[in-house]
């Protein structure tokens, strides 16, 4: 009895050259089949920088909002040295921030009445806590710090 394989040559059509060596081989060797898909595939493509915005490295702070422009009660989007960010103003003079990334799987969240809402997912953050009411997401929105100074509204 022998070990060798002959493959006619209208039946290895279609079939890559490693496939063709494979065929007939150990077990070993098709193990090796299930591990080798070609290029590997890029996986999951949702962000995942859950850092949320922080303070420059300049050790500064920076100004994130005017206290005029937040409604009271509501909120609004800003930027955080390039990261998305939401102010809310609870109460008068109140002011506090939440990066907008969702906690789910990245996506950037955006204020809607008193929620903010995930296109993604669904998942629905309070805008005055940045608690989650509801949807995927584990967690809330990680808080971003801020003070006001006058009408300023700055990250620290
Ligand atoms: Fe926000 Fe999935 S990324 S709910």
């Amino acid at each position: 009895m022998t070990n060798s394989t002959t493959i006619p040559a209208d039946t290895a059509v279609g079939i890559s050259r490693r496939a063709a060596l494979l065929i007939g081989g150990s077990g070993a060797a098709v193990a090796l089949v299930g591990c080798s898909t070609g290029p590997a595939a890029t996986g999951d493509a949702a962000p995942t920088d859950q850092e949320g915005a922080t303070t420059s490295d300049t050790g500064g702070s920076t100004e994130v909002a005017k206290l005029a422009d937040i409604p009271v009660g509501g909120s609004l989007e800003a930027s955080l040295n390039g990261k998305p960010i939401l102010v809310s103003q609870p109460t008068a003079g109140k002011v506090i921030a939440f990066s907008a990334v969702c906690t789910h799987r990245g996506c950037v969240v955006k204020p809607v009445g008193k929620e903010f809402d995930c296109p993604c997912h669904g998942s629905k953050f309070d805008a005055m806590t940045g608690e989650v009411l509801g949807g995927p997401a584990p967690s809330p929105l990680v808080a971003v710090p801020v003070s006001v100074t006058g009408d300023s509204v700055t990250a620290t």
